[in-house]
């Protein structure tokens, strides 16, 4: 049995790994906010969302798609809600079909599996430590193709691209005439909280994906979305299935815009543990990645596989996510979760228990 492609599956992976994993585990593979889901969603009225179960929903999502139009101030033609940016990144590579992509990577697996699942070419630009994307690299990322997909705030390493550098990248692929898919579903982790929307009023070659999935902690609920050009939003939900966004994931969607304050102080709160779990893992000799989001990247000087340090820490009841399937990371990195301030202190723990370990043998 392989290792799961994605984190959040730690049964999968203790069988993978040929393991019992301890009765008590932290899961630190599953980037969505410890904090969430919001309280208010477990307070909607019961009577009210079964409704939704037996009717069919909007299927043009119209207040859902309304109230996001206007929080990213641009119209709604511009904007088109999905079964999960996992959905819209599937029929991106749809309309895309044949075409020739480019991946900055490491990135999130699903942009190639959605890309090769319409038979497209596609090709990668590996990022190497600290992954920064610098204006440098703009021309080989565009060169001779028709699409090129990246990741900012960037999943595994949660590096985000300068906005400068960003802004260079979405001019001079419209010059050349290529498709830019930014995948923005970390954006509202970073303490600025500000993603690119008000460069679609400029570009009609940019496609900015959001995920709700990761703050609202609403994995089980799917729901993502788009902003792009009218034309391309057209041509994109021409090959959504009807009814793609179902009615209780519409009216929780609504319900969570609401929770501005919920996000604010999610956000306090893992930049502050985020930064304390920096300081004492470079204090036990690991290296860190230059994170601006929930989760970060952890290595160890002079050592290629961490495979070693994954099986310790699940013995100690601490799944972390591996990074084989990650183009330039190759397994010599875990990428841990930032979580509360207790499930943190048990990893730092079991982080420093590993470095007594080594230190002796
Ligand atoms: C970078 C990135 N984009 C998109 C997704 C998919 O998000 P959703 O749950 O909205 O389909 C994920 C999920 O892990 C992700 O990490």
């Amino acid at each position: 049995m392989s290792l799961p492609n994605h984190g959040a599956n730690p049964n999968h992976l203790a069988k993978a790994l040929g393991m019992a994993l301890p009765e008590h585990i932290d899961d630190f593979s599953v980037n969505t906010n410890p904090f969430g889901p919001p309280s208010s969603l477990s307070k909607m009225n019961l009577i009210d969302l079964l409704s939704d179960v037996s009717a069919y929903p909007d299927p043009h999502v119209s207040e859902l798609t309304a109230r996001l139009a206007k929080i990213n101030n641009v119209p709604t033609s511009h904007l088109l809600v999905g079964n999960g940016a996992a959905e819209l990144i599937f029929l991106i590579g749809s309309v895309f079909r044949q075409k020739k992509v480019r991946i900055i990577e490491p990135a999130f697996s699903e942009y190639r599996d959605a890309c090769l699942a319409h038979d497209c070419q596609v090709e990668s630009l590996v990022l190497e430590a600290p992954w920064k994307l610098e204006k440098k690299h703009i021309n080989e990322a565009i060169k001779d193709i028709d699409v090129l997909f990246l990741c900012s705030p960037n999943n595994p390493t949660g590096v985000r691209f300068e906005d400068e550098t960003m802004v260079a990248l979405v001019e001079a692929a419209e010059q050349a005439g290529v498709y830019v898919v930014i995948d923005e579903a970390f954006y509202d982790f970073c303490e600025q909280n500000k993603g690119l929307q008000e460069l679609i009023h400029s570009y009609s070659k940019l496609i900015l994906l959001r995920s709700m999935t990761k703050m609202y902690a609403i994995a089980g609920i799917r729901l993502g979305y788009m902003l792009a050009d009218e034309k391309l939003i057209q041509q994109i939900k021409k090959r959504q299935p009807p009814w793609s966004v179902n009615g209780l994931a519409q009216k929780m969607g609504l319900q969570l815009l609401e929770e501005d304050a919920f996000v604010r102080q999610s956000v306090l709160s893992l930049s502050t543990e985020r930064e304390r779990m920096r300081g004492e893992l470079v204090k036990l000799d690991f290296d860190i990645s230059p994170s601006t989001v929930n989760f970060y990247l952890v290595s160890e000087q002079k050592k290629e596989d961490l495979k070693p340090l994954m099986l310790f820490l699940a013995e100690q009841g601490i799944v972390a996510r591996h990074t084989y399937n990650f183009n330039g990371l190759n397994g010599k990195y875990l990428r841990l979760a930032v979580k509360d301030m207790q499930a943190n202190d048990r990893l730092l723990h079991v982080m420093a228990k590993w470095r007594r370990q080594c230190s002796f043998s």
